[in-house]
């Protein structure tokens, strides 16, 4: 008999990636797909992968071997494959050759003409209408990602996303405001502006207000929670600093990745601050915005790294006091610079020093989760706990996980939470009404 066709989307990375997989899933719909509730009952498969660190590749490469044999049973199978990884030459060149079931190889910057070579690869009628937005396939109905910027024109020399997701360009803010009214008129509450560099926002378009101008504004449209990603500290001007305090929804949150704690690294990073003035930005941002947390990511074993510069990023991480952090061993990434250096640290130093530095903060965030204890914080619920059914998560303006007894949470809703409760990852507490 008739039935729909099926699409799903396997997603790596980061949450960029996250937005352009709701932008492939509406280009599948918008081509006749329906959701599929995996990969076996779909027609059509795209993977969004990520390069970042060798791990990441690695999986998104696992991922698309496996599928494989789905194709070997089902020969109209249609594959794609996007995202950054795709964006190196080498690995397309090693897809190209290895990997006969991918139909169709697809780069960060061709989004646009997504659906002309989706339509191609299932051999759909084209459609017309070319050069008009595509339509977004949101994966949540109250919390939002919107871009306002992609690429980057750093050269820290660890980063392969250059190298796979261009230079900057700055989104108009014009059609920023536009979206977001939209989803502000949808029930949208929970915005998060989204930029590889979020804080060089404007710095290619010297006519484009500045990111806190731009927060400002977006703030005025309504949306009870406005969150930005993700910002580099050099690029964190003293502006921006200052209007955090006057944007309406701003949370309590900022992510600012430090890497590393030695100046010399940080030199050798090319990130172009060093810890003191790092320690001196999150100062002015803590008294901009009482309670915010500050959360951060860290490399460890740069090549370089000598047992005092990575006490000195222990140190920093003392000083601080992050609420979390994400913390990474370094990985080569071909074609970045520091992956031809001839100081690489070795794999068991570098295991090591990230064991010491996952304790070292494992603790501080258990600290700095107990200090919430006996408050009552607003939750926006997100629904059951994935881990433990009987349980409901929110999360706080910090963006603290706090899980507490719901029945039937509503998505969406505000609530109000005592915490009674904490670990380093997580804050439990029991509901006390709407917010
Ligand atoms: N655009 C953001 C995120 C980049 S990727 C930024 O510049 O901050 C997210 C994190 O991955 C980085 O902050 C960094 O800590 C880590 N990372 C990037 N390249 C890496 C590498 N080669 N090895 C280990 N960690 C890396
Ligand atoms: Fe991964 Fe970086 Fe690309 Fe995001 S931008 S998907 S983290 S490689
Ligand atoms: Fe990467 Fe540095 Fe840009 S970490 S995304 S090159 S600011």
């Amino acid at each position: 008999g008739w039935k729909m066709k099926k699409y799903h989307i396997v997603n790596f990375g980061c949450q960029m990636n996250e937005r352009d997989a709701e932008t492939m899933a509406g280009v599948c719909e918008g081509l006749g797909y329906v959701p599929a509730d995996g990969p076996e009952e779909a027609e059509l498969i795209l993977v969004n992968t990520c390069c970042v660190r060798e791990t990441a590749q690695a999986r998104a490469l696992g991922r698309i071997g496996e599928l494989k044999r789905l194709k070997d049973g089902r020969p109209d199978l249609v594959i794609g494959v996007g995202g950054c990884m795709v964006e190196q030459p080498h690995v397309r060149q090693q897809l190209l050759a290895g990997a006969p079931h991918v139909n169709l190889l697809f780069g960060t910057r061709d989004l646009d003409r997504l659906p002309q070579l989706l339509a191609e690869a299932v051999e759909a009628p084209v459609r017309r209408g070319e050069g008009k937005p595509l339509t977004v396939r949101r994966r949540s109905a109250f919390r939002a990602l919107v871009n306002v910027s992609r690429g980057c024109d750093n050269r820290c020399t660890y980063c392969i996303v250059p190298a796979v997701r261009g230079g900057l360009v700055s989104r108009p803010p014009g059609e920023i405001l536009d979206e977001v009214a939209g989803l502000v008129a949808e029930g949208y509450v929970d915005i998060t502006l989204l930029g590889q560099n979020v804080t060089a926002y404007a710095h290619d378009r010297p006519d484009y207000p500045s990111l806190g101008k731009l927060l400002r504004r977006v703030g005025e449209l309504g949306s009870r929670r406005l969150r930005f990603l993700t910002s580099h500290p050099r690029d964190f001007s003293p502006q921006l600093v200052d209007s955090l305090a006057r944007v309406r929804g701003l949370c309590r949150h900022v992510h600012l990745p430090v890497q590393s704690g030695s100046d010399r690294i940080l030199g050798t990073m090319g990130r172009g601050y060093t810890a003191d003035a790092y320690l001196r930005l999150v100062g002015e941002i803590r008294q901009a915005l009482p309670g915010v947390a500050i959360t951060t990511d860290g490399i460890v074993g740069f090549p370089g790294e000598s047992e005092g510069d990575f006490a000195a990023t222990l140190d920093l991480f003392r000083q601080v006091r992050f609420a979390a952090a994400f913390t990474f061993l370094y990985s080569p990434r071909q074609g970045t610079p520091a992956a031809g250096w001839d100081v690489q640290v070795p794999l068991e130093v570098r295991k090591e020093r990230l064991a010491r530095l996952l304790e070292l903060q494992n603790g501080i965030s258990l600290e700095m989760n107990q200090a919430e204890v006996g408050k009552t914080v607003e939750v926006l619920v997100e629904g059951p706990s994935r881990k433990d059914k009987r349980l409901a998560l929110g999360r706080t303006t910090t963006n603290r996980a706090v899980l507490f007894v719901e029945e039937r949470p509503d998505p969406g809703r505000f609530k109000w939470v005592r915490v009674s409760g904490a670990s380093p990852f997580n804050l439990y507490g029991e509901t006390l009404g709407d917010a």
